[in-house]
């Protein structure tokens, strides 16, 4: 089981140091390699995406991601910003299935921005298709506008677009999570005004057919946006493309209670993924040891029961999490009076003794 670690830069070092920790705890044979990404590798080697990165992670069978970003990379021309790392990742490995579950859990109740009642309970599971749409869509850039209101003037534009084979694949994707779920998919759109997404909801449609066991739900996106500080719970899978993805999913991690504790997954045809926590790489806080590294920890255990094959593992690593929690552990972005303050590393140890008192049943 090969692992390329890629810490990144901000908090992404002390995260996912902790999240090492985690999976070297667990005695398995794991052969792991760090390097360097985003402004980290700029630095290093002029690029966020040197290829010796790009190359471990394309022979290991996972990479775990901290964050990418400062501040300081804010005026680099595009092509070299930090960001690019990741967009470059997702584009190189064809990593279009992106999985961002958004789990209330029972100790954090009170930090959600909504009332309690409206998220005791909430597990949505939301699947953006990563690699297509008006991210990557050619042509894009800037031009002299030949017609339009203002002929003449200097415009931007971006192309947003989606090929039948594209959606099919992370309709699937959706469809077979939903069977091992609750049986519901919401697929978002917004085909009451764009082309490519009237045939977003026929295609959805399309292969919603070959799934009869499960209640498929269409609905625009901006219905769905006010829908999940409404009723969040009404949702089990939600899918969508990558730009609506990009927003809901942000919205959504919010109802937990802090984006601190959200992990994601992203995977080719293949099983090869990409995890890392929902949160950025927060260069305000960086180098504090305060950082939340739980998104950090539960995107390894994705990693361990989607690319590595090691369910179990995985399991041990969330009930350790639970653990930590109920015990009343909090770092500061989720702490509230009567718990006890911990940092980032005192959280990392938490979690790993919790793990050798977990047993995998
Ligand atoms: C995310 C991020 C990225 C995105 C950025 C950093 C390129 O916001 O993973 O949601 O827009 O996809
Ligand atoms: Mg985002």
């Amino acid at each position: 089981m090969k692992i390329a670690v890629l810490p990144g830069d901000g908090i992404g070092t002390e995260i996912v140091t902790q999240a090492v920790r985690v999976l070297n705890a667990l005695d398995l044979a794991f052969e792991m390699e760090h390097a360097p990404v985003g402004g980290a590798a700029y630095d290093l080697h002029g690029h966020p995406l040197p290829t010796s990165t790009l190359r471990l992670a394309q022979a290991a069978d996972a990479t775990l991601f901290g964050a990418v970003g400062d501040w300081k990379y804010d005026t680099l021309e595009r092509a070299l910003r930090p960001e690019q790392a990741i967009l470059g990742l997702r584009k190189e490995l064809a990593l279009f299935a992106n999985f961002r579950p958004a789990i209330c859990y029972e100790a954090l109740i009170g930090a959600s921005s909504l009332k309690p009642e409206l998220v005791a309970g909430l597990d949505i599971l939301i699947i953006r298709e990563l690699t297509g749409d008006i991210y990557f869509g050619q042509p894009r850039g800037r031009r002299i506008a030949g017609d339009g209101h203002f002929p003449g003037s200097q415009e931007a534009f971006d192309t947003m677009r989606y090929s039948r084979p594209e959606i099919e694949r992370i309709a699937h994707v959706a469809f077979q999570a939903a069977r091992k779920r609750n049986q519901r998919v919401t697929s978002v759109d917004k085909a009451n005004v764009l082309e490519t997404f009237q045939f977003w909801r026929d295609v959805v449609s399309d292969v919603a057919t070959h799934y009869p066991d499960v209640e498929l739900e269409h609905m625009y996106v901006d219905n769905a946006a006010m829908q999940l500080v409404r009723a969040p719970r009404k949702f089990d899978v939600v899918v969508t493309g990558n730009l609506f993805g990009d927003i809901l999913s942000d919205e959504a991690a919010m109802l937990t209670g802090s984006i601190g504790m959200l992990p994601s997954a992203s995977l080719n045809a293949s099983n090869q993924g990409l995890y890392e926590p929902c949160h950025g790489s927060a260069p305000d806080i960086a180098g504090k040891n305060i950082a939340n590294p739980l998104a950090t920890i539960l995107s390894a255990a994705m990693m361990l029961r989607f690319s590595l094959g090691q369910a179990e593992a995985a399991e041990r690593v969330e009930a350790a999490v639970k653990s930590v929690l109920k015990q009343g552990l909090r770092t500061t972005d989720i702490f509230s009076e009567g718990n006890t303050l911990v940092s980032t590393s005192e959280m990392g140890t938490a979690v790993v003794k919790a793990l050798s008192q977990t047993t995998s049943n």
